[in-house]
């Protein structure tokens, strides 16, 4: 296994963009530990599985009707050998994903499948909620991205073509649930470095973390 640089935020902080930016500058892959979640939700929704039922989600997370694939572009996710990637990227399935990921035994029967990204490439940038944390507890170097919740819901909406006051009280819904369920929820890692994207453009965030990283790396 390489090295790891890990990359946690609520909603919409930037966390794939800045991946993958950062990703091309190191020469690794990166994967968005949230498509393991909404690829879930997303097989749920079109198996017609209760979203409660825990024992059916864990036997889904494990199946072989999904799968994730890591590209340069995107974190694919394939359901019954189609690409729906662009489809979980939408706000209901975001919400879903969110509901579910707050059930221990389904986020445990997912936890192997985003470990074994990291075996892929001589090192992995990871991005979610709880990389930093639980994932990859031992990564060298780790992120925490936030920016104002209006520049969030500014950023998904104009991504989406949403009404940005909707996704306002949405997102704070989203980052509750998140910050506040009992296990993994998103925190800042003790030992990362926090990045407010609010004023900075994209370039300058991946810069800034890049410097950052290569430093860790190095030691
Ligand atoms: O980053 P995202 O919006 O694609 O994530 C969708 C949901 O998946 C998020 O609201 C909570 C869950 N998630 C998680 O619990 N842990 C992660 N490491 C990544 C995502």
């Amino acid at each position: 296994m390489g090295f790891v640089v890990t990359i946690d935020g609520p909603a919409a902080s930037g966390k794939s963009s800045v991946s993958r930016g950062l990703s091309k500058l190191l020469s690794v892959p990166w994967v968005s530990t949230g498509a393991f979640y909404r690829g879930l939700a997303y097989a749920a929704l079109h198996s017609g599985i209760d979203l409660k039922d825990k024992v059916a989600l864990t036997e889904l997370a494990m199946s072989s009707e999904w799968r994730v694939v890591m590209t340069d572009e995107k974190t694919q996710v394939w359901f019954r050998n189609n690409d729906v990637t662009s489809e979980i990227g939408q706000e209901q399935v975001g919400n879903v994903a969110s509901q579910i990921s707050g059930y221990p035994e389904v986020r445990s029967s997912l936890l192997d499948s985003q470990r074994q990204c990291a075996f892929v490439g001589r090192g992995l940038v990871a991005e979610g909620r709880d990389c930093g944390t639980v994932v990859f507890p031992q990564a060298e170097v780790k992120i925490y991205l936030t920016a104002s919740s209006e520049h969030r819901a500014q950023r998904r909406a104009q991504e989406l073509g949403l009404n940005q006051q909707d996704l306002v009280a949405q997102q704070k819904q989203r980052d509750q649930q998140d910050s506040t369920r009992k296990v993994a929820p998103l925190q800042v890692p003790p030992d990362a470095m926090v990045v407010d994207t609010t004023e900075m453009t994209l370039e300058e965030v991946v810069k800034k973390i890049y410097a950052f990283a290569i430093e860790r790396i190095r030691q």
